[in-house]
């Protein structure tokens, strides 16, 4: 169970053709898919709840500290991808890193992260749109049927759109990506006309204990929760954390990269510093436009706009909205494909998922089978509920990710690296426990849900992943033998 795949078959080039992917990203296509993956609930619907009802105005504190852990994980990812451009991305790295049971455990947690990230973007994709029409003055019937077929509807295009093209995909993103930036930046720009620094006062407000029981890792060591003040700041940066997945998602895009070593670092840092960027300013702008306790939980973006009388910027926001959660959607289902494709290449799950169309040169078979699994969790699991896995799902990657960083330089110090992490191991190190206490600012049913998900994942590798691995010992070889050829 800890065999470990070697780094030069990290990439499938054992296998034949049929399970390999054409090469397809430049460097600043890798940029838009950082943004477009990145810019998304997090920023038009999640940051202003966290301000109305957690962080106050000291929500721009909280998108610092998500996006400095956020940051430090980066560059460790950076690494490895240079060093493994494989389109697994941390399962890959951890397969050829730790080892096989490993690897599938990072998986799994990447399965869960993304599938449900893009069934989650896609309600609130359904919710944004008839918002959208309504403030167009045109009234769609608000109930669940409406809801559910929308979100059914943007699943099935997209998904249809990777299954058949990714190219076409591709172009779709950089026309949405930079309308959505157009939108952001008009939101930026009116919005810092509106600014009141008095709204600002309020930055370090005084905690406030919550009539409700401790519902945080971290507030039931101590006893109590807290909205606002620090401990408020501190409790939204993991909701915050939300808005920067993403930036590790470029890096299953590593195998269809030209120069990949050098690239994907490259396009990972900076799209997720142009992200920072954009999500601080936008944070500024809206807790200075209003008091944050005017801000609306629904439609925060657009309620600090209406609170100062600006009403057409409803019309762009809405706009930039339903562009930003499409592209989100569409760049989600890509990296879970990819992530799923290298496991299936691996004998993981089923190989056959793993084949390459030969009429759409897509690995279409695995696309389809995401795009309706993500339908039916979307219809039927309760996914708002369940948004907080997955930031659970990202950050248990971080951590080996980080942690890789330290035992690659170690184990394999003559790999190549197309980049290096600066002040390494004091940087793999810091990502660890920023990432760590992110994860303890997380909801207890969050880490139960997370290890009943990990439970019922080991079980499925135990009765298939662990026989089916293309580095399981045939039948009739002793197990030890097999270990000492696929070693290094
Ligand atoms: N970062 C993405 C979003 O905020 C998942 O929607």
């Amino acid at each position: 169970m800890l065999r470990r795949l070697p780094p030069s078959e990290a990439t499938g080039l054992r296998t034949s053709a049929r399970h390999s992917l054409a090469e397809l990203y430049r460097p600043a296509d890798l940029v838009v898919l950082g943004l477009g993956v990145m810019i998304g609930a997090g920023i038009f619907s999640i940051a202003g709840r966290q301000a109305a009802t957690m962080a106050g105005p000291g929500v721009i504190l909280s998108f610092m500290i998500a996006g400095i852990a956020c940051l430090l994980a980066c560059l460790c990812y950076a690494e490895l991808a240079s060093t493994i451009p494989a389109s697994g991305s941390a399962y890959t790295f951890t397969y050829v890193i730790f080892g096989e049971v490993w690897a599938w455990i990072i998986g799994w947690a990447l399965i869960l992260e993304l599938q449900l990230a893009a069934a989650v973007v896609a309600k609130a994709w359904a919710e944004l749109t008839v918002r959208a029409f309504a403030d167009f003055g045109i009234a769609l019937p608000r109930h669940d049927l409406v809801g559910g077929a929308l979100t059914a509807f943007i699943l099935v295009v997209l998904t249809g759109v990777v299954a058949v093209n990714t190219r076409i995909g591709l172009r779709a993103l950089w026309i949405m990506v930079a309308a959505k930036l157009l939108a952001i930046g008009a939101v930026i720009v009116v919005g810092a006309l509106h600014v009141d620094a008095s709204n600002f006062g309020d930055l370090y407000a005084p905690p406030k204990p919550l009539d409700v029981p401790p519902s945080t890792v971290l507030d039931v060591v101590i006893g109590q929760s807290h909205a606002f003040g620090w401990a408020g700041i501190f409790a939204a940066a993991p909701a915050i954390a939300f808005a920067y997945i993403g930036f590790d998602i470029v890096a299953t895009a590593a195998e269809e990269t030209a120069n990949a070593p050098r690239a994907v670092p490259k396009g990972m840092i900076r799209s997720l510093v142009v992200a920072t960027v954009i999500y601080l300013a936008v944070a500024v702008v809206m807790v200075g436009m209003i008091p944050y306790r005017r801000i609306s939980t629904d439609a925060p973006l657009s309620s600090a706009f209406r609170g100062v009388g600006v009403d057409w910027m409803v019309h762009v926001i809405d706009i930039g909205a339903v562009l930003g959660l499409t592209t989100v959607i569409l760049v989600l289902i890509v990296g879970q494909t990819r992530v799923l494709f290298s496991m299936a290449r691996d004998g993981l799950i089923p190989r056959g998922l793993s084949a390459i169309s030969r009429r759409y040169h897509t690995p279409s078979r695995m696309t389809l089978v995401i795009g309706v699994v993500a339908v039916l969790l979307a219809t039927f699991a309760p996914v708002f509920t369940l948004q907080q896995l997955v930031v659970m799902g990202a950050l248990f990657a971080f951590l080996f990710v980080s942690a890789g960083v330290i035992v690659m330089r170690r184990r394999m110090p003559d790999l190549e690296r197309g980049f290096r992490v600066p002040l390494s191991p004091l940087v793999p190190v810091l990502s660890l426990v920023a990432t760590l206490w992110l994860m303890v600012n997380l909801q207890v049913p969050t880490w139960a849900w997370f290890g009943l998900w990990m439970v019922f994942g080991m079980l499925v590798y135990l009765v298939y992943g662990r026989r089916h691995s293309l580095l399981a010992p045939p039948r009739d070889e002793p197990p030890a033998a097999a270990r000492g050829r696929h070693r290094r």
